[in-house]
């Protein structure tokens, strides 16, 4: 089974610090999202994202048209708006969609620091957003963690906890437009490879990382030198990434190519 990551478009209200993607408005043709689905019949998982997906007006026909393909579908968001109709859809369309609310602050302050925004009340939009969409949806939480959100994790992670949704949480990678981002040093990478470790025992698999596990990622290998030990689905050929403008990648965390 393969994996396609296809970011639809290339807009977003949101502006995080560390997004690798270029935010040019562009828009990928829905015939061509189709035309790559259907070019590979291993491709079952496909992860819709952006841009905000959210925001894309095809959203709703999107994901009716994927779904008749019978794929499974993860979608993942900023967070600031659910599409009309979204709720609506019907049990069949929804027991094969996960929705991934991306939420990297606990609070407005921070939100607006990591987000790149004026007004901090987006933030509490996007946490009623995640309580209505968790009611009829498989959610889950993923955390980019970076210099400037390290500090609040243990405050995301109580806000996931609470919330009753798993969270996963990531390293930020230097690509794309987030190239300039300010990684975390190899000090703090190791504190927080204990503080996970803590968080996966006591909170009973709700806290996931890809830094707990032996590594088998380029892309932390590239951004953090931790050695590679096992193949990654790019090694396996079983993982494919097409950007808003069509270009095709094997890793949107190793070799992307935005400006
Ligand atoms: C590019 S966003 C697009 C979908 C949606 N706007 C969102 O934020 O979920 C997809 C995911 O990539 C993550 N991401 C973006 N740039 C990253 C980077 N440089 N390193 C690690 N993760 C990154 C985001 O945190 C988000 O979870
Ligand atoms: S990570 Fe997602 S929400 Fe944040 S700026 Fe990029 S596309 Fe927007």
């Amino acid at each position: 089974m393969c994996n396609l990551t296809i970011d639809i478009n290339g807009f977003c209200p949101l502006r995080c610090k560390f997004c690798y993607q270029n935010l040019d408005n562009s828009m990928l043709p829905e015939e061509e999202i189709y035309r790559i689905v259907d070019s590979d019949p291993k491709f079952q998982i496909i992860e819709i994202g952006g841009g905000e997906p959210f925001i894309d007006p095809r959203i709703i026909r999107i994901i009716e048209n994927l779904r008749a393909r019978n794929k499974s579908l993860h979608i993942s968001t900023g967070g600031v708006v659910i599409p009309e109709g979204f709720m609506d859809l019907s049990d069949k369309l929804r027991e094969g969609i996960q929705v991934q609310f991306s939420i990297h602050y606990s609070n407005p302050e921070l939100f607006k620091i990591v987000a790149q925004q004026k007004d901090g009340t987006l933030f509490n939009k996007i946490i009623d957003n995640l309580k209505i969409v968790k009611e009829k949806y498989t959610t889950v939480i993923s955390t980019t963690v970076y210099k400037e959100n390290l500090d609040d994790l243990p405050n995301i992670v109580d806000l996931a906890c609470s919330l009753e949704v798993p969270i996963r949480i990531n390293p930020a990678y230097p690509v794309g437009s987030g190239k300039n981002v300010e990684l975390l040093t190899s000090y703090q990478l190791d504190q927080l490879r204990g503080y996970l470790l803590t968080q996966k025992i006591m909170r009973r698999g709700m806290v996931e990382s890809p830094l707990i596990h032996k590594n088998n990622c380029a892309a932390i290998t590239n951004a953090y030198g931790i050695p590679k030990e096992g193949p990654c689905p790019i090694d396996c050929a079983s993982k494919k990434y097409v950007s808003p403008r069509g270009e095709v990648f094997k890793c949107e965390f190793v070799d992307f190519g935005g400006k």
